[in-house]
């Protein structure tokens, strides 16, 4: 009987194949809307970032990457022969600064991470630039260091160091930075400290992604998106110029390089849909928004990333417990256990706590093909406080464990399909002639020594970095499984799309846009 209720509930998160395609023209309406006008859904901020790089890009940069959970510092070596050497240092974000009163709380800390760097793997350069400053000798412009500051939240960029705080997600919440200068701030803390550091660029994760992806990953067009599944989920694409309309004012004039006629465009695809046309609403997804620190905002992301499904299902269950006549969890369940004792959820266990509950126990319930799902048994048990978990109950949650992960495949898969289909590069991809003369006019000429492959040409490049797609088994077969479903792709498309891991790419992506900016960096090779 737990076996048909557990169905019946999983089935709460269906996403099937006619509300992908549905949610699939309203994305690209929204996209559509976005790239005309202010305050849409779909925010399609222009990055001013107008190529992607093409493997041939050398110097030294650093880089810090702030993303939702970990704070980054890095300096990077581009070879460039599409490799690179990278030196970082990672930190968890203190959860207190993601919540302090003032912004000075959060980038001191940044900077005093950066020096620590620097004291760390940059001895010589740091000590030399600290002795020049005591002494008062003047120091030379290629002495500072070029930085890439990834930064993963959504930004109105006014420039490409430059850019105001539009809101928090991710659980962030410091009233006093939005609307403030991001690379200011940062600069402001790293200035203090006399850091030979110049903010040089301001990147969102998802172009850093892109960056990274299209700079290591052969073929002939680069890279079209560069998507993070992670705390968070977002997606950056190459978007021709002309449909940028919202640009093309005056005001804009001449503040970046309109040669390639494309530019990449940040979707913040975390705030699809906020007014709910076509997103699936089950009780636990409004309970999640109603408790979460900006309700009615980033809906997409609340049902798609990692800060989120363990949330989800914690909800889930929560509830299921207090329906009396639901047996999870149950005495009449552990008969088959086999150590015989009474379930009991312990009352400081951690399902009932907001947040409590991680997303990586989904991926444990998902990879658990142990006899009796031991491992979910034991993880119920060691992190979570509930003991001596029958088999039944465990494949129960596994049951709605898989139906949340697989509805947030399903609902990545929506934004992916959207683009390919709205940036046209599927129809350019079967008639491979034209396509490549097209995609060559705005991107980088091929990568590499001659000729890449005809399959090669035919391929669109998806960039993917984040714990959620590195981590949650089989993530992107269920991508894939929707892709096939959607009209327009269809099996044909979905063969053509090629999704790779850009490991921890923003960092070296921030690197290249310093570079693209046109800052030069020390040349060492
Ligand atoms: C990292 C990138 O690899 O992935 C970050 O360097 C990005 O820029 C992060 O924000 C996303 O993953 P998660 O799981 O840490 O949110
Ligand atoms: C959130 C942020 C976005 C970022 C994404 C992934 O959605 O708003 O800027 O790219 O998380 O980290």
């Amino acid at each position: 009987a737990l076996a048909e209720q557990a169905k019946r509930v999983a089935a709460e998160f269906d996403f099937g194949p006619d509300a992908v395609n549905r949610a699939v023209k309203e994305f690209i309406r929204e996209m559509d809307e976005g790239l005309q006008k202010e305050g849409t859904e779909l925010s399609q901020i222009p990055t001013y970032v107008t190529a992607v790089p093409n493997g041939t890009e050398k110097g030294l940069y650093m880089a810090v990457d702030l993303g939702g959970t970990n704070f980054r510092v890095c300096s990077i070596q581009l070879h460039g022969n599409t490799t690179f050497s990278l030196t970082q240092s990672k930190v968890a974000i203190p959860r207190e600064l993601m919540v302090a009163k003032t912004s000075k709380e959060l980038f001191s800390f940044l900077a005093k991470q950066i020096e620590n760097f620097l004291k760390t793997h940059h001895e010589d350069h740091y000590a030399g630039h600290i002795r020049r400053r005591q002494t008062g000798e003047t120091f030379k412009d290629e002495e500072i260091f070029n930085l890439g500051f990834t930064f993963s939240f959504p930004v109105n960029q006014i420039g490409i160091n430059k850019g105001l705080l539009m809101r928090w997600t991710k659980g962030f919440d410091i009233a006093e930075t939005v609307g403030q200068d991001v690379c200011a701030l940062l600069q402001k803390e790293i200035d203090e400290l006399h850091l030979p550091v110049r903010v040089a660029a301001l990147v969102n994760d998802t172009v850093g992604t892109l960056m990274a992806r299209s700079y290591t990953s052969p073929g002939k067009t680069g890279t079209l998106l560069g998507a993070i599944f992670g705390t968070g989920t977002n997606g950056a694409y190459v978007e021709k110029l002309d449909k940028v309309t919202k640009l093309t004012s005056k005001a804009n004039e001449g503040a970046y390089d309109q040669s390639t006629g494309e530019m990449i465009v940040n979707t913040e695809w975390g705030s699809f849909d906020n007014s709910l046309r076509t997103l699936p609403v089950t009780p636990y997804d409004k309970e999640l928004d109603e408790k979460s620190v900006n309700p009615g905002i980033q809906m997409f992301e609340k049902r798609v990333s990692g800060m989120f499904l363990g949330e989800i299902l914690r909800l889930t269950i929560l509830s299921l417990l207090k329906d009396p006549t639901f047996p999870l969890f149950r005495d009449e369940n552990s008969a088959t256990n086999d150590i015989h004792s009474t379930t009991q959820i312990h009352d400081d266990s951690p399902l009932y706590k907001q947040w409590g509950l991680d997303t990586s126990f989904l991926s444990i319930c998902a990879g658990d093909h142990s006899p009796g799902h031991r491992v979910v048994r034991q993880t119920l048990d060691k992190d979570y406080g509930v003991s001596a978990v029958s088999t039944e109950d465990a494949e129960a949650v596994r049951a709605i464990a898989a139906a949340i992960g697989r509805r947030a495949a399903r609902l990545s898969a929506v934004a992916i399909a959207a683009i390919v289909l709205n940036t046209g590069r599927l129809d350019a991809s079967t008639s491979t002639g034209t396509a490549t003369t097209e995609k060559k006019e705005g991107i980088d000429p091929p990568r590499g020594e001659g000729e890449s492959s005809a399959d090669d040409d035919d391929v669109i490049d998806i960039g993917v970095d984040g714990s959620l797609v590195e981590f949650y088994p089989n993530f992107e077969d269920y991508i894939r499984e929707a892709l096939r479903e959607i009209e327009g792709i269809g099996e044909k498309g979905e063969k053509k799309i090629r999704i790779g891991i850009a490991k921890d790419g923003s960092g070296v992506g921030a690197a290249l846009i310093a570079l693209v900016a046109g800052r030069v960096g020390v040349d060492t090779d």
